[in-house]
C-alpha cells in the first residue's frame, strides 16, 4: 500500500491538481517592437527597395577552401564498431566527403543551380534580408497564393530546391497555386545577422512578417521545419490577421501542462496513445536518455556559440563533421549505427554540400548558432513558449522526426488544428527528403482552408444579398 500511495497515487494527484492550475492561467502574448538590429542607430532613411540578388562565389574563395580542405590533418578514425555514435565517423569525412567537396563537387555547375530560383534583397530593420521569391510560371487561370517557407539549423534556402518547383505548379485538383517566398533566416546563409544581442525566434517573427509587407503579402501561408516550424507557430501566434495558415514539420506542444499529462498517463499510457507510439514518451527515463544524448549540440549553442563556430569558420572539415552528423542523425533513427551514416541513402552528395556552402561562403555558422542563444534565454523562453495558435494549422508528423506529439496534445496549443498526417516515411529535413510528400501535404491542408474561407465569404456574401 505504501508503494502503491509514494508511486501512483501521490504522483497521479500531484499531476492533476497541477494540470487543473495550468489550465486556469491565461497565456499572454507580448508585443514585439520593429527593433533595429543593424550596426548604428535607426536609419529612417534606409532603402526600402528590393533588389534582384545573385549569389557568389569567386575562384578566390574556391581556392581557399580546396586548400583547406586539402590541407586538412590526418583525422582520428572512429572507434571501431562505433559506426558515428561518437560524432561523424573520421574515416568517412576523410575518404569520403573532403575529396569529394574539393575533386567532384562542381561548384560552376552547383552555384547555376543554386540561382536557378530568383533571389532578392531589401533591408528590413537594419538587416539586409536574401530570400527566393518564385512566382509560378504558368498559373492556368488558378488564383496565386502566396507561401513563406521557412528552414531552420543546419539548414538553408537549398533545403527547398525540390520543393518549391511542386508547390509553384498548378495542379488539376486545386483553384490556386503558390507563390513562394524562402527567406534565409537572419544570421544564416546570405542574409545579415543582428549586431548587438537580442534577435531571437520572436523577433525574427517580427522581420519576416515586416518581409511579407515590404513585398505586400497582407495574408498568406506559412510552412516551416526546424527553427522554420518554431518561428512558423509564433508568427501564426503573434500575427492572426496576417497569416491565413500554418503548415509545420516539427509542431511542438512542450507546455508543463502537457509534460506534466505525459507524466499522468505514463500509469497508463494505453488510456493515450497506440501501442506503436509507447517509444515517443515511454519509458519515460529512456526518452529523457535520447532527448540527452540528441540535443548536446543545442545546450552547446544556447550558451558558448561563438566559442564553438571558431573551429567551422577555419576548417571545412569541422563544418562538414558538425552539420553532415545531423543528416544523418535527424534522417533516421539508428543511422548513426552505420559506417557511413547512412548519409547518401537519401540525399545526394551534391545536396548536402550545396547546404555546406550556404555556411561556408558567407562564413555564417557563428551568426546562425546564436539563434539558440537568444532564443533559449530568460527573455524568449522558445522551448516552453507555448502560444496558443488560432488560426487554421496541420502538422506533418515524419516517422523519424524526433519531436512528436498526440493529436489531443497538439490541441492544447493548436486550437484550430485542421490537419494532422502520419507520414509513411522520411524525417526531420522532409523537404529535402521528401518533397512529394510535404507538397501533396501542404496543398491538401490549403485546398481545406481555402474550401473552408470560399464557403464562409459564400455565406457572407448571401447574407448581404437577404
Ligand atoms: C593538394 O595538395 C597536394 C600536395 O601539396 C598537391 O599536389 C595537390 O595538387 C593539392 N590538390 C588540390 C586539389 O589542391
Amino acid at each position: 500500500m505504501n508503494i502503491l500511495i509514494k508511486l501512483v497515487i501521490l504522483p497521479a494527484i500531484v499531476s492533476i491538481g497541477g494540470i487543473i492550475y495550468l489550465q486556469s492561467r491565461t497565456v499572454q502574448i507580448p508585443v514585439y517592437e520593429n527593433t533595429w538590429w543593424g550596426p548604428g542607430i535607426e536609419n529612417h532613411n534606409v532603402d526600402k527597395s528590393i533588389k534582384p540578388f545573385k549569389i557568389d562565389w569567386n575562384d578566390k574563395d574556391i581556392e581557399d577552401l580546396k586548400n583547406r580542405l586539402n590541407r586538412t590533418r590526418d583525422l582520428v578514425p572512429h572507434l571501431e564498431g562505433a559506426g558515428w555514435t561518437y560524432g561523424m565517423s573520421g574515416n568517412f569525412l576523410k575518404e569520403t566527403i573532403l575529396p569529394y567537396w574539393m575533386n567532384k563537387y562542381d561548384f560552376k555547375s552547383r552555384l547555376t543551380h543554386i540561382n536557378k530560383f530568383p533571389l532578392f534583397s531589401t533591408n528590413i530593420q537594419g538587416l539586409n534580408i536574401r530570400f527566393v521569391h518564385v512566382k509560378p510560371k504558368n498559373t492556368n487561370g488558378k488564383r496565386v497564393l502566396p507561401l513563406i517557407i521557412l528552414h531552420g539549423w543546419p539548414g538553408s534556402i537549398t533545403e527547398f530546391q525540390k520543393v518549391i518547383p511542386l508547390l509553384t505548379t498548378p495542379r488539376d485538383d486545386q483553384d490556386f497555386v503558390f507563390e513562394v517566398i524562402a527567406p534565409c533566416l537572419p544570421g544564416f546563409g546570405f542574409s545579415d545577422g543582428a549586431v548587438r544581442p537580442g534577435l531571437g525566434a520572436p523577433q525574427i517573427a517580427v522581420v519576416l512578417k515586416n518581409l511579407m509587407l515590404r513585398l505586400g503579402f497582407e495574408k498568406y501561408y506559412i510552412h516551416g521545419g526546424d527553427w522554420g516550424a518554431i518561428i512558423t507557430a509564433m508568427m501564426s501566434s503573434l500575427f492572426p490577421a496576417h497569416v491565413l495558415g500554418m503548415h509545420s514539420t516539427m509542431c511542438i506542444a512542450t507546455s508543463p501542462k502537457v509534460l506534466l499529462k505525459v507524466m499522468f498517463y505514463s500509469f497508463f499510457p494505453s488510456l493515450l496513445l497506440a501501442e506503436e507510439d509507447y517509444h515517443w514518451f515511454y519509458p519515460m527515463s529512456e526518452r529523457f536518455g535520447q532527448i540527452l544524448y540528441f540535443t548536446g549540440y543545442l545546450h552547446l549553442q544556447a550558451t558558448r556559440p561563438d566559442s564553438l563556430g571558431v573551429g567551422m569558420a577555419d576548417s571545412p572539415a569541422a563544418l562538414a563533421s558538425y552539420v553532415l552528423e545531423k543528416f544523418s542523425e535527424a534522417t533516421k533513427r539508428g543511422s548513426i549505427f552505420k559506417d557511413d551514416g547512412g548519409l547518401f541513402d537519401k540525399f545526394t552528395p551534391e545536396e548536402l554540400i550545396d547546404n555546406l556552402m550556404m555556411y561556408w561562403i558567407p562564413n555564417k555558422m557563428t551568426t546562425a548558432m546564436r539563434i539558440y542563444a537568444e532564443s533559449f534565454n530568460k527573455k524568449n523562453n522558445a522551448w516552453a513558449q507555448q502560444w496558443p495558435v488560432e488560426i487554421p494549422s496541420s502538422c506533418a508528423q515524419f516517422p523519424h522526426e524526433i519531436s512528436w506529439y498526440p493529436r489531443e496534445f497538439l490541441q492544447e496549443r493548436f486550437l484550430n488544428l485542421v490537419l494532422v498526417t502520419r507520414m509513411p516515411r522520411g524525417g526531420h529535413f522532409a523537404t529535402l527528403e521528401e518533397p512529394e510528400l510535404a507538397a501533396n501535404d501542404i496543398h491538401k491542408f490549403v485546398g481545406i482552408v481555402e474550401g473552408q474561407r470560399m464557403a464562409f465569404a459564400q455565406k457572407s456574401a448571401m447574407k448581404t444579398d437577404l
